[in-house]
């Protein structure tokens, strides 16, 4: 008798952690809410500098960058300006790679925070832009001040091109190993978390306004 009530009480427990436990969907659902939600769509990009660079070839470089998430299928996007050195590590990069850091709104070591590694893809003809007037107003939604260095403006501060960024992995730290989930999220996984909100790759503008 003893036994089983044992038995029962362990079987219990570790439902209750199955239940209490992050999983890789929820994980998904939370990295999509933290950065489409985040206050100020600002993350922390890193990139790597090109390998003939005279100084710093292959450090690796990491500095706040403003993105907008435009698509309902997780893909960002980015201004370019060729003038941030940024920008010219993407554009030297074979493959314009950078990841994007996004963390909840109180950054600790027991809150959630994902890491997107990706490529970016950058629109230096400007007749190529998918929906270019929707992601303006997307991107313009997130970061009005955006409005001075705008591609395509002969006013503008500086030369700019509109850029998308596909992560092409997802890295996850829900907090606290014991009950978040922390690891890598299959994209798939990633790209349909908000697929309940429309068609995946439509432009969200709905969603800034
Ligand atoms: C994106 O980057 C990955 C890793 O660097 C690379 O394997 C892949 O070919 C790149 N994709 C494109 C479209 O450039
Ligand atoms: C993602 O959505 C597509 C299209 O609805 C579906 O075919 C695919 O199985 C889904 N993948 C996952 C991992 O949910
Ligand atoms: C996401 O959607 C956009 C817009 O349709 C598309 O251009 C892009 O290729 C998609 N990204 C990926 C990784 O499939």
């Amino acid at each position: 008798m003893m036994a089983y009530a044992f038995l029962t009480w362990i079987v219990l427990l570790m439902l209750l952690r199955v239940i209490a436990y992050e999983t890789v969907q929820d994980a998904a659902i939370i990295s999509r809410h933290m950065v489409e939600h985040s206050i100020n769509s600002i993350g922390t990009m890193a990139t790597v500098y090109p390998s003939d660079h005279p100084t710093m070839a292959g450090q690796p470089f990491g500095l706040q960058e403003y993105y907008a998430s435009c698509f309902s299928n997780g893909s960002l996007t980015l201004l370019v300006l060729p003038i941030s050195r940024h920008s010219q590590n993407i554009l030297h990069s074979p493959v314009h790679s950078a990841s994007i850091t996004i963390s909840s709104q109180h950054p600790a070591a027991s809150h959630s925070r994902v890491s997107l590694l990706g490529n970016v893809t950058v629109y230096q003809d400007w007749d190529n832009v998918f929906e270019e007037e929707a992601i303006k107003a997307c991107y313009l939604g997130r970061h009005p001040d955006a409005s001075r260095w705008l591609p395509n403006d002969e006013d503008a501060a500086h030369i700019a091109y509109w850029a998308r960024f596909d992560p092409h992995s997802i890295y996850f730290v829900g907090g606290f190993g014991d009950e978040h989930y922390i690891g890598y999220i299959p994209l798939e996984i990633y790209q349909n978390a908000s697929a309940a909100r429309g068609v995946a790759g439509r432009v969200l503008i709905e969603q800034h306004a």
